[in-house]
């Protein structure tokens, strides 16, 4: 089966501004895929040049197999929600769910099965007699995602759709668009800039920097086996020692650029010398015994009691090394105490210290 959607070293320059260098990337039926990165990282434009918007300046994009690079948009079948949803304000929700149908000539009784149909699925069916501005603005957003889905895309394209909306309002609908997005089983390629709000939606991400892919990869991959040290901080949060891997007798060690020298147990080859970047999560670091012989002698420089969650940061030697413990009800250490910060070795990674 050819994938849904495949962009082939496509790139994007403004002048001579490159907004989007060498992307390529393959997305499967019925996917949803993340581009996630900062503001200006090239996401929307990498949007607009699927949905026909703008010309790639180089390279090919191909739906379904077949090459639209050239092709117009509204040959491309593609659905389409951005922020600011624009339903038509002096039309009901349901002329509005129907107006792609009307602008292709459906007739009417067609159109009329169809919006409720779009309805149900984004459950506003009772809503159907009523104006945008009598609605939240969820439901608003969920009347653009029927409008968007009512001609029955291959696929529907969201950028920053929930970018308007308040913290618990957005995490409501992060839920009912994944809902709605499995029910319909359609390929989805979501934009945004909040991490969180990608990892939890998405089969696959893609992390973009200065209009290039850092790293694609499903969320807890990326949380796992982050490719380099910018990966590793931007997704979760993470402790980035800066360093490089000696060999002293047989056992390696990992010398921080500040000077601290952390016991390694890894499995595979590491190249000795080579500058790196050491990942460790704060919340797979635990507090051994000064009798665990990989672990690293450190001392308690501040207490964060957060309920849930305890964080402390340390200091071996003039490495900062943060951790973060579930509060199970013991004493939290003070500051001032030496602690024995030990891991497992497959949560210290060593990685590319640079991004691309
Ligand atoms: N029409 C344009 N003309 C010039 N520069 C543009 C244009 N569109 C986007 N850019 C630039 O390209 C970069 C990427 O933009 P964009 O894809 O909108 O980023 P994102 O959606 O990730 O915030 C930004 O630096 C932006 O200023
Ligand atoms: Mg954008």
């Amino acid at each position: 089966m050819n994938p849904a959607v495949e962009f082939n070293n496509v790139s994007k320059s403004f002048g001579n501004f490159v907004a989007v260098r060498d992307f390529s990337l393959k997305v499967e039926n019925g996917q949803f895929v993340t581009l996630l990165g900062s503001s200006g990282s090239g996401k929307s434009t990498s949007l607009m040049m699927l949905a026909g918007f703008m010309a790639p300046s180089g390279g090919h994009i191909s739906i379904d197999g077949r090459d639209v690079t050239e092709l117009a948009p509204h040959k491309r079948n593609i659905g389409l929600v951005y922020q600011n949803y624009a339903l038509f304000p002096h039309m009901t929700v349901a002329a509005n769910v129907g107006f792609p149908l009307k602008m292709r000539h459906v007739a009417k009784a067609e159109i009329a099965r169809r919006v409720r149909s779009a309805l149900e699925k984004v459950h506003l069916d009772v809503f159907a007699d009523r104006f945008p501005a009598q609605l939240s603005g969820g439901q608003q957003q969920r009347v653009a995602l029927a409008r968007a889905m009512v001609f029955e895309p291959a696929i529907l394209l969201m950028d920053e759709p929930l970018g308007a909306l308040d913290k618990n309002l957005r995490e409501e609908m992060q839920v009912e668009i994944k809902r709605i997005q499995r029910d319909v089983g359609i390929t989805t390629i979501y934009v945004t800039h909040d991490q969180e709000e990608a990892m939890s939606m998405s089969d696959n991400v893609v992390v973009m920097s200065k209009g290039q892919i850092e790293q694609a990869a499903p969320p807890a991959q990326l949380y796992e086996r982050p490719r380099n040290a910018f990966i590793a901080q931007f997704i979760g949060s993470a402790n980035v020692i800066p360093g490089f891997v000696k060999s002293n007798e047989g056992a390696k060690s990992f010398v921080s650029e500040t000077g601290t020298t952390i016991p390694l147990q890894m499995h595979g080859a590491v190249e000795e010398g080579a500058r790196k970047a050491a990942i460790v999560r704060p919340e797979r670091i635990r507090f051994g015994t000064g009798n665990d012989s990989l672990a690293v002698p450190a001392v308690v420089e501040s207490v964060l009691y957060g309920g849930t969650m305890i964080r402390y940061a340390t200091r071996a030697g003039e490495q900062r090394i943060d951790v973060v413990a579930v509060n199970d009800g013991g004493a939290p250490r003070q500051p001032g105490e030496t602690v024995h910060l030990i891991w497992e070795p497959k949560d210290f990674l060593l990685v590319d210290a640079t991004a691309n």
